[in-house]
């Protein structure tokens, strides 16, 4: 039987997303369940009751009669008291939770014998998770919806001009923090031509910024940033004064700030003082967009727009919102794909398998049991261990009596192996035609260069590897391709036979996939680093 998706309507105020629109209510029929949406619940988003219905949803008309039908339920913000008492026990409830920040919260829905997927712990360092992760779709908006607020606060052009009437200086844009959120807004930010620079605790982002068309500036203090995870963490008395120092000077230059610096499970660190605002340029903007942690500006109003000093200080806490279509969108096909996981028999029926790591993380209540935190991550393949030092072999060696009992077994198969595949090697030496021997040692080389490639370069290389490997497999199409030409100014009776013609055909076929593949694949790695 297939379950029931429900789509509520979010109470939460000036909440505008919706957590499924009807282009992934579509999808999610294809997949085999039913979708519930309560009337309205796309309004704020713009879309209607009937585009809903249109993709094949039912419409409910209020939130208890929605509940009722229910079996799973789409979320954009953790539900409420009174949302909770709606829910049957065993409903499935995919939504923003923040399982550290709400304790209460997560009793709250274990007592209600709900299992509970929280799309905020995704372990987003999974790259299979990253079409899941709605933290990045969301922090992209915001970036981008930050600079969009801040030209619209700021009163000029952000792009240099030069016109009849004189010359115009393009604006400087200064971004602190360099994460999702900080990314997406130096993107758009040098996008409209303005002159951009960041700074970030974590030193490894200073090629990203430069790959969006930002100057990264360094603090000038060596402290390691990164608390582990991708993400930042406090940092030394030391250091913080070596930034402030070098904020200082950037708010001199700059004619707009985009703060977006968080510390995993802590406020945010206050990097704009109130004497950096004042010595700002009047008519200058800072967005604040750390404001619901407490602001990386010390006159930041979360969730206003103040003037302070002569400068505007843009503290909204609701800058997705601000793009609800958008963010309701990437929100949506980030849960389609978490169903997609979740239903990978598309039968409408979900299977919460725990043994799945990225399911795992998701998966903060398990029928009425916490399961929050998970276990630590399984670590990446990590590069091959060093092999034990000669000295350390030793003693093993004399401790053991030869090759007797003590040996590992695979010390004894790996001698095996190595016997008889010297004996084949002497085989096909003694009896193997001269022609095939010189074909014959390029193969085994080949074999061996292939293993050495592929085995001892690091996960991390594989796809830049297979590339190669591509291009290199290309070979076997010219070999293909000399055997079904006739040789040079040869006549008809130089033509190959019929099997080696037909072998040649079947190779070309093959390596025209792997060649117009590889390129199609290629294509869309790097489309992925487009903007
Ligand atoms: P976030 O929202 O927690 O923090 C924003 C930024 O503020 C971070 O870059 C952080 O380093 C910076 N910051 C913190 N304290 C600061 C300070 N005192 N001064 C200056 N900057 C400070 O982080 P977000 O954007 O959610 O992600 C952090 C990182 O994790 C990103 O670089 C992202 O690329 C990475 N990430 C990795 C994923 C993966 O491995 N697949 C998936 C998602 C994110």
């Amino acid at each position: 039987m297939s379950l029931t998706i429900a789509v509520p309507r979010e109470i939460y105020a000036g909440e505008k997303r919706v957590a499924a629109v009807p282009e992934v209510v579509e999808k999610l029929l294809k997949l085999g369940f039913a979708v519930d949406v309560e009337s309205g619940a796309g309004a704020a988003a713009n879309f209607s009751d009937e585009s809903y219905q249109a993709a094949g949803a039912r419409i409910a008309g209020d939130a208890a009669e929605l509940m009722d039908g229910a079996d799973i339920v789409f979320k954009v913000r953790a539900p409420t008291p009174e949302e909770i008492s709606l829910l049957k026990p065993g409903t499935t409830l995919v939504s923003f939770i923040w399982p550290a920040q709400n304790p209460e919260l997560m009793q709250a829905l274990a007592n209600r014998r709900l299992t509970v997927l929280a799309i905020d712990s995704l372990p987003r360092q999974l790259s299979r998770a990253q079409k899941m992760d709605a933290l990045t779709s969301m922090a992209s908006i915001s970036g981008y919806r930050a600079v969009i607020e801040a030209a619209n606060a700021f009163g000029r052009f952000f792009n240099g001009q030069i016109t009849a009437a004189g010359k115009i200086p393009p604006a400087k844009v200064f971004v602190a923090g360099a994460g999702v959120a900080g990314l997406a807004a130096i993107g758009t930010a040098a996008n409209l031509g303005a002159i951009v620079r960041a700074n970030d605790t974590r030193a490894e982002v200073a090629d990203q910024v430069v790959s969006l068309g930002g100057e990264f500036v360094k603090v000038d203090y060596e402290e390691e940033g990164s608390g582990g995870g991708g993400y930042a963490k406090v940092m030394s008395e030391g250091f913080q004064q070596a930034q402030r120092e070098m904020y200082a000077k950037q708010a001199r230059e700059a004619d707009i700030i985009i703060t977006t610096a968080l510390i995993p499970g802590k406020p945010a660190p206050k990097l704009i003082t109130v004497e950096m605002v004042q010595s700002m340029k009047p008519g200058s903007v800072i967005v604040d967009m750390a404001g619901e942690q407490g602001g990386n500006c010390e006159l930041t109003v979360p969730g206003e727009a103040v003037v302070r000093h002569g400068v505007t200080i843009i503290g909204y806490t609701d800058l997705v919102s601000r793009l609800a279509k958008q963010a309701s969108t990437l929100y949506s096909t980030n849960l389609l794909r978490v169903t997609e996981e979740l239903c990978k028999t598309k039968d409408g029926v979900i299977n919460v398998n725990m043994d799945d790591d990225a399911i795992r993380g998701l998966t903060v209540i398990k029928e009425g049991s916490i399961t929050w935190p998970p276990p630590p991550p399984k670590l990446p393949a990590a590069p091959p261990q060093a092999k034990p030092t000669a000295a350390a072999a030793t003693p093993a060696k004399k401790s053991g009596h030869g090759h007797g009992a003590g040996e590992p077994a695979s010390a004894k198969s790996l001698a095996l192996m190595f016997g008889v595949g010297a004996l084949l090697f002497w085989l096909v030496g003694a009896y193997a035609p001269a022609s095939f021997l010189s074909h014959f040692t390029v193969f085994v080389l080949a074999c061996f260069v292939g293993y050495m490639v592929v085995w001892n370069v690091t996960p991390a290389l594989h796809t830049p590897l297979m590339s190669v490997t591509n291009a290199i497999s290309s070979i076997i199409a010219i070999g293909a391709l000399v055997q079904v030409a006739p040789p040079l100014g040869a006549g008809a009776d130089g033509r190959p036979g019929t099997l080696i013609l037909g072998l040649a055909v079947a190779a070309l076929t093959l390596t025209a996939i792997n060649m117009f593949g590889g390129f199609a694949v290629t294509r869309r790695m790097l489309a992925m680093f487009r903007k």
